[in-house]
């Protein structure tokens, strides 16, 4: 990561106000990812973002299992996969991933460092870290300008 930001969110609850500060921010084309060990709260940013792009409150965001991809209709559509449970990059153009870097919706990645390859260099960056049991160390970084503009917006707006 080329800038290293951080805020701390002390409660799920939290995380997920987080994630619908940044889902209001996100442009149509926007890639995020979202590193973090098991249990670090990347599915509970998610939910948040899916808030923050205006997706029915009362669909339950998960991690897609049998799918590649989650996708769901909203201001923007969110379009959601988890790389833990992906086999190889053959499954991921198999499935047409390549397909969802497209300006009517957003794609946020769980795992990405697990095919790195299969995203832009260019893309919003969070990696979340374990403190205690219920406080997160969430970093931000990335490559590119639409990083950089993001990371400075929800510094402005946090608390
Ligand atoms: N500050 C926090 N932010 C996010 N999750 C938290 C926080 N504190 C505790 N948790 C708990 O950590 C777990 C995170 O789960 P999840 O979002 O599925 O993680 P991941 O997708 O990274 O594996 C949930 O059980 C959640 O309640
Ligand atoms: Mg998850």
């Amino acid at each position: 990561m080329s800038r290293d930001r951080s805020l701390v969110s002390r409660s799920p609850d939290e995380t997920r106000r987080l994630g619908a500060l940044l889902g209001e921010l996100l442009e149509g084309g926007d890639v995020v990812s979202v590193s973090g060990e098991l249990g670090a709260g990347k599915t509970c940013l998610v939910q948040g973002i899916a808030r923050g792009l205006g997706v029915d409150p009362s669909v339950p965001i998960t991690s897609p299992t049998f799918t590649l991809v989650g996708e769901y209709p909203g201001r923007l559509a969110l379009r959601h996969a988890d790389f833990y449970r992906v086999e190889s990059y053959a499954r991921l153009d198999d499935a047409g991933f390549q397909d969802l870097f497209d300006e009517s919706g957003v794609l946020v990645v769980e795992w990405p460092e697990l095919f790195p390859e299969a995203l832009p260099q260019e893309r919003f960056a969070i990696a979340i870290e374990l403190v205690s049991e219920c406080e997160r160390r969430v970093r931000f970084g990335g490559v590119g300008r639409r990083a950089a503009q993001i990371e400075r917006r929800i510094l402005e707006r946090w608390r």
